[in-house]
């Protein structure tokens, strides 16, 4: 008398079958957690982001008002907002304040627009002026000749408090379309 056996019995019996079902099984699990954890990390960081990081675009200020005398141009220094303390000499950024009155100011970028080079300036001759290729600007930022196709790029400012603030945390450029 012979003994029937179904494919099932056979395999589901065997030792070695289920030992590789099982790592099988395990490894797609982990290979799916993985895929997983991937796909979420982005979507939870940018969802909560916002609230760990420090706000990059925000007023800082400048100095009191009265520290500007009127109908001069000064380099002012200031750390980005947006940087992390391990930034280094790179969180630092500068800019060109221009008093034309008492409470009436021009802030200007001091990257040439151009190629980006830090521009100059000659309060003799009022004039900014880029080391590079010999890009020139008038005092109030307007291209005077050289290689750069326009103005030097401004930052938006006010007065809060008596005190004179920028809207920094990214470098005016083209994308402010201006
Ligand atoms: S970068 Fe200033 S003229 Fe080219």
């Amino acid at each position: 008398m012979s003994e029937m056996h179904s494919p099932s019995d056979a395999t589901s019996s065997n030792p070695s079958t289920e030992n590789r079902r099982g790592f099988l099984f395990a490894a797609g699990s982990t290979l799916m957690a993985i895929g997983g954890v991937l796909v979420a990390a982005p979507i939870i960081g940018a969802a909560v982001a916002p609230g760990i990081l420090p706000e990059k675009d925000q007023w800082i200020s400048l100095g009191a008002v009265t520290n500007w005398v009127p109908d001069t141009t000064v380099l002012i220094k200031f750390s980005n907002p947006g940087g992390a303390p391990d930034d280094g000499i790179t969180r630092e950024n500068a800019c060109y304040v221009r008093c034309m009155e008492a409470g009436k100011f021009q802030v200007f970028a001091v990257n040439c627009a151009h190629l980006g080079c830090p521009v100059e300036w000659f309060s003799q001759s009022r004039l900014f002026m880029c080391p590079c290729h010999g890009g020139v600007y008038y005092e109030d930022g307007s291209r005077a000749s050289g290689p750069p196709p326009r103005g030097l790029f401004e930052f938006a400012w006010r007065i809060q408090d008596g005190m004179l603030e920028i809207f920094s945390g990214r470098l005016p450029g083209l994308q402010e379309g201006t």
